[in-house]
């Protein structure tokens, strides 16, 4: 019986996931409504959620993380709690909620963390109560929740978290426009951290700044990623690894004249590429956090992942599919 119990438990948690993702084409860009390509990865955070009747709220936060990025984080996660529990109208002054937050996605800058975090929220919030959502409302409150994280979300991290896959995503004024892209085979990818935490308010803020005091250089740069990701997105649908990792490499260096790369960056790029990656670039906000390289077989990815194992404190393989 006890099994059983334990089954359906876990069952319930499953349902209550949000995906950590990995930006293929277009961070900072998609800011400024321009489609993107992004991918989930396998690795989720799930929660949680019951109701108590003391009110307030506990958290119980047992997701991996790297070192600092929790504390770093803690009060735009305060924040973006509330903000997903408020959309969905539960009032902790009222009922008590305790949430446990787990799964095997590490915590680190540029995977998206944060949105997972609220997805899988939102997702548990759903069941608990219990209120009949849709992917798009699940996506909807994970988008109030990132907002804790940073003013002017795109949605392209919640929406990854929510529907899974590799999609193209662009922000509108109203609803997002978004499809799931059909690969030829999975993309095999190795990522690393720089072990820097980014604050992507900042990062976002500090483009918006550099864009306002120069429209005419952020257009110039806005032209050349919109050429270049029809060219990727091509090489995608074609199935034409060398074309994709040709183009992550061009849009590395639009990061690096956007100024969002930084030397740790560039350095793990460099040295990806020197152990046989077809491609690499930096994925997320920036200024630490994540880069992302290309690696067309098993044995090439087990020699990226050794060589930037030298450079980064963490390293991971995944696919993209
Ligand atoms: C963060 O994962 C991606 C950014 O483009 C911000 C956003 O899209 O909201 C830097």
């Amino acid at each position: 019986k006890r099994a059983r119990h334990e089954a359906i438990g876990a069952r319930a948690l499953a349902q209550c996931r949000g995906y950590g993702k990995l930006i293929l084409f277009g961070e900072h860009f998609v800011v400024y409504k321009v489609p993107a390509l992004v991918g989930a990865v396998a690795a989720y955070t799930d929660c949680d959620c019951e109701f108590l009747e003391e009110p307030g709220l506990t958290v119980i936060d047992e997701r991996p993380a790297v070192p600092h990025y929790k504390v770093k984080k803690a009060d735009e996660a305060q924040e973006a709690i509330q903000l997903t529990l408020k959309h969905l109208n539960v009032d902790t002054t009222k009922r008590g909620v305790k949430l446990t937050f787990g799964g095997d996605l590490c915590a680190v800058s540029g995977i998206g963390a944060s949105a997972a975090q609220v997805v899988a929220l939102a997702r548990a919030v759903g069941r608990a109560l219990p209120l009949k959502m849709s992917e798009d409302e699940i996506n909807a409150a994970g988008y109030e929740g990132e907002k804790g994280y940073h003013g002017t979300p795109s949605g392209i991290d919640n929406t990854a978290a929510t529907f899974g896959g590799v999609l193209r995503f662009c922000r509108t004024d109203g609803a997002p426009i978004f499809e799931k892209k059909k690969l030829r085979e999975p993309i095999r990818i190795v990522y690393a951290s720089t072990g820097i935490t980014a604050s992507t308010t900042t990062v976002v803020g500090d483009v918006r700044a550099k864009k306002e005091a120069d429209e005419a250089w952020f257009a110039g740069l806005l032209t050349k990623y919109e050429a270049l990701l029809k060219r990727g997105e091509s090489a995608l649908d074609a199935g034409d690894v060398n074309a994709l990792g040709k183009c992550l490499d061009e849009n590395h260096a639009l990061c690096q004249e956007l100024t969002v790369s930084c030397p740790e960056l560039d350095a793990l790029v460099d040295a990806a590429r020197s152990a046989g990656a077809i491609g690499a670039k930096m994925s997320g906000t920036g200024r630490g956090g994540l880069m992302i390289a290309l690696t067309p077989s098993a044995a090439v990815q087990d020699k990226v992942k050794e060589a930037l194992s030298k450079l980064a404190p963490q390293v991971w393989t995944t696919f993209l599919a």
